[in-house]
């Protein structure tokens, strides 16, 4: 792992999981991408073409992040931030929002003891407010029961828009400034990543978005300046281990420069 992203992710080498030959699935092991992050869109229209309801596609769409997030661990992937809800969402039917998240509930009870098993650390990222109370204890536990895990970090990102995770960030920086314990020259970058909700993680270095769409729909907005993009017209139900390579192929055959000059 780069020296550099140990600050984040401690070097501890306790894995639970079997690592793969990542060399043996065409992957450069020197250069898998510590945080990855994923808009896991194209769930209701995946279930309307199986002439399914749109909830089943969320089903679905579920299942697929915990393969995803096995395997991405098993690659040598430090860090996962999957976009499952919205600050927008809210504006979809009540019955819609309410499956949402009585399926986050019943993950949230029945596969925390299996992540946990899995050495997966759980994080999530977003606003409390408008969360039912149930849910949002679930999630506090889950956090506290893995926290010491040291595989593949799981930050899910519930009632999440980054408009108002930089609104929020500003609010929380205002009152220090404002109750005299931070000084206004001292507002860093680092100081304003450590009021995000996303703090603790580096970066994402890559984003993928299934389902077709070529737009942000507010994720990470500060986060992703320099992430590398790759988008796929499979809808996030049927996103399978091997899309993921593919994506990450792309990801290596890229030259990242950061606004600067790649010394040949
Ligand atoms: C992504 O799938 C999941 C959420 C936004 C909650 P969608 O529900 O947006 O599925 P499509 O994009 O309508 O197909
Ligand atoms: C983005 O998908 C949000 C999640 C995947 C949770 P949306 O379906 O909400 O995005 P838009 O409306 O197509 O931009
Ligand atoms: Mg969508």
């Amino acid at each position: 792992m780069y020296p550099v992203l140990n600050k984040f992710f401690g070097t501890s080498t306790k894995e639970v999981q079997k690592p793969l030959q990542v060399d043996t699935l065409g992957l450069n092991p020197e250069r898998i991408p510590a945080h990855i992050a994923i808009i896991m869109d194209g769930n209701g229209r995946w279930a309307k073409a199986q002439g399914k309801v749109r909830t089943y596609g969320h089903q679905v769409g579920a299942q697929t992040l915990k393969t995803i997030v096995r395997f991405a661990g098993q690659i040598g992937v430090k860090a996962i931030t999957a976009y499952a809800f919205s600050t927008e969402n809210w504006k979809r039917p009540v019955t819609e929002v309410k499956f949402i998240m009585e399926l986050l509930s019943y993950y949230l009870t029945a596969e925390i003891e299996e992540l946990n098993a899995n050495n997966v650390q759980m994080r999530f990222s977003g606003s409390r407010e408008g969360l039912p109370p149930a849910i949002l204890k679930k999630m506090d536990t889950a956090v506290a029961v893995t926290k010491n895990n040291t595989g593949v970090i799981l930050n899910i990102a519930v009632n999440y828009g980054g408009q108002d995770e930089i609104l929020h960030a500003v609010r929380a920086i205002a009152s220090q400034v404002q109750a005299g314990t931070l000084k206004v020259e001292d507002i860093t970058a680092a100081v304003f990543e450590d009021n995000l909700y996303t703090h603790g993680l580096p970066a994402p270095d890559l984003l993928i978005r299934p389902g077709g769409d070529q737009r942000i729909s507010n994720f990470l907005l500060w986060q992703i300046a320099y992430a590398e993009i790759w988008t796929t017209d499979v809808y996030w139900p049927a996103f399978t281990p091997d899309l993921l390579v593919e994506a990450i192929k792309a990801y290596q055959s890229r030259e990242r420069r950061f606004g600067g000059l790649v010394s040949k």
